[in-house]
């Protein structure tokens, strides 16, 4: 497929499309690019509405259905705006066994916010997750991909005002 742009298309920007076209020919099947499609979506907006899949599919001659449910079974990709932080606590049994339940608690009400929404000050989501593949430091919570654990309340308050802090370095 040639490269090509509609005007119509809002998040499929020009420079969303040059990437896709970059990646296009390590990835013949369009079905295999969908996934870095995506990503390259999402790093551009953050986030993967329903209108940028509704576009992707279009742009790439696929079903919508097949871009929803990729989008839908992997938590990497985000349907609803998130913070700049993003931090996964992993709810599952190892996790559970050591506090992970009440611990979610204390960081949501410690942020202020509901599982999944974003803080006012754009910087903080919570989610609870499946095993992340880290039990082993159990409770543990990963925070933009990277594994902290074992965590409790104490451990918490601190990556909260080191994030805090790192956000307010890096605002200009
Ligand atoms: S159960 Fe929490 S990381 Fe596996």
């Amino acid at each position: 497929m040639s490269s090509r742009v509609e005007p119509a298309y809002r998040y499929l920007t020009p420079e969303v499309c040059a990437r896709i076209e970059a990646l296009r020919p390590r990835y013949p099947d369009r079905r295999a690019l969908l996934m870095p499609a995506l990503w390259a979506i999402q790093e551009a907006h953050g986030w993967i509405p329903l209108e940028a899949q509704t576009e992707l599919a279009a742009y790439l001659e696929i079903p919508a259905v097949w871009v929803h449910e990729v989008v839908s079974f992997y938590n990497m990709y985000h349907e609803r705006p998130v913070g700049r932080y993003l931090i996964y606590v992993c709810g599952n049994i190892a996790c559970s066994l050591r506090g992970a339940r009440r611990l979610l608690r204390y960081l949501l009400d410690r942020l202020g916010v509901t599982e999944r929404a974003v803080t006012p000050d754009g910087l903080f989501t919570v989610e609870r997750v499946q095993c992340i593949g880290a039990c082993e430091l159990a409770p543990v919570v990963q925070v933009n991909g990277e594994f902290i654990g074992p965590v409790d309340e104490a451990r918490l308050d601190d990556l909260i005002t080191t994030l805090r802090a790192k956000a307010r370095e890096a605002t200009p």
